[in-house]
């Protein structure tokens, strides 16, 4: 088993990763769990039937346990759902003592880690991540859901009391999925560890090759990447915001596509990282030869371009929605080179015209 600690101004907390690790909550929380008066486990209907009476049945020798469930997919991270864990809550009679189990991808994590954030002015959660994508959701604290008008745009910083990562599960994740997920790992190595990104490349040729023993060490990596910004920044006043690398265009990305699976979230976040790249080159502001990195980022099949079927101007307006916006400026997290990202402010028209180009593959020097 890996175990690292994430340290925050308030809060320290362990992060175990490891296969079955699950069968090992009683060692691993039973001290954290010993003063709880009850567990409520929030899951998706997909993960609950997989793994949602499995972590009942070692929850119940040490506390009451109940679970609730919603629908899969990111529909899910919305006020309808976040209205009927409450209820969920309540009913059930969770108190202050209470611990909410998130078991699941990022969509449960945000989803219950904001009902944590606010049931009863906050309680503590546990995250259980069951996705690849979720090594990064899990981990810094931010919970929340979308709202029509955007994504993520209502939320709150919660750090979980612990994070437990059972490897194991991943064994029944789809392919798109471990795709969706390795595009997060993929941007901690580019903002941040170069080294790790090489690594990446040497020992990653198709998503096959995520899926082997190694998947414990990368995923350690890529934490460690997220530990440390999260350390400095928990509350992104400064760095954490590099985070957000392949998210403006991304984001505006599954906006448009009206969150229903035509786009996985790292797929999306892969275009928007590839347009960024272009963007730091197209405005003179790196030196950066960006045609190796996109050709291995096609080779693992994420799309390396905005998909035609989504207007520019759409995109745009999204973009403007964005959190990151200020003021209705785009942002976005452009790097100089692997290990060296910066925010640039966008003007509206220049973006509308690389962004028309660039999907005509009129402003290609990659
Ligand atoms: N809070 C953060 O810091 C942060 C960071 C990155 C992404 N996110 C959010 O994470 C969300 C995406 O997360 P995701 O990609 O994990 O999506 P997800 O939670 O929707 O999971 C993807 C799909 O996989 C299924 N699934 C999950 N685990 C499974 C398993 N072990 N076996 C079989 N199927 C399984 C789910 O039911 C779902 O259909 C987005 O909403 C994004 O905004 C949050």
């Amino acid at each position: 088993m890996k175990q690292l600690n994430i340290n925050t101004s308030n809060q320290s907390y362990p992060v175990y990763i490891g296969n079955n690790i699950l069968e090992e909550v009683p060692d691993l929380l039973g001290s954290f769990l010993g003063d709880k008066s009850k567990a409520l486990i929030i899951s998706d209907t997909n993960v609950s039937v997989l793994y949602g009476d499995k972590l009942k049945r070692i929850l119940e020798p040490i506390l009451p346990v109940s679970i609730v469930t919603v629908p899969n997919g990111e529909h899910s991270k919305s006020m309808a759902s976040y209205e009927k864990l409450l209820t969920a809550c309540i009913e059930e009679g969770l108190d202050r003592q209470s611990v909410i189990f998130a078991l699941g991808g990022g969509v449960i994590g945000d989803l219950a880690g904001f009902s944590a954030a606010t049931y009863m002015r906050g309680i503590p959660f546990v995250q259980v991540p069951t996705t690849l994508l979720a090594h990064d959701s899990s981990v810094g604290g931010k919970t929340g859901i979308n709202h029509s008008l955007g994504k993520n745009l209502i939320g709150a910083f919660h750090q979980p009391s612990a994070v437990l990562y059972d490897t194991g599960t991943l064994t029944t994740l789809p392919d798109e999925e471990w795709r969706s997920g390795f595009a997060e790992m993929i941007k901690h190595a580019y903002i941040q560890d170069p080294d790790f990104l090489h690594w990446l490349k040497e020992n990653v040729k198709t998503i096959a090759d995520v899926k082997t023993d190694k998947i414990r060490q990368f995923l350690k990596r890529s934490i460690a990447v997220k530990a440390e910004i999260v350390k400095e920044d928990e509350k992104e006043a400064g760095i954490r915001a590099f985070l957000n690398f392949g998210h403006t265009l991304g984001h505006a990305l599954e906006k448009n596509s009206g969150y229903d699976g035509q786009i996985t979230h790292g797929e999306a976040v892969a275009a928007g990282m590839v347009f960024a790249m272009r963007l730091s080159n197209e405005l003179g502001l790196s030196a950066w030869k960006v045609s190796e990195e996109i050709d291995w980022l096609k080779s693992l099949g994420y799309p390396v371009e905005a998909p035609s079927q989504y207007s520019v101007q759409k995109l745009i307006e999204a973009m403007k929605k964005d959190k990151k916006a200020s003021a209705g400026n785009i942002k976005f997290v452009l790097l100089k080179e692997p290990g060296r990202p910066f925010l640039y402010t966008i003007d509206e028209k220049l973006l509308f015209e690389l962004l028309s180009n660039d999907r005509r593959g009129m402003t290609r020097n990659d």
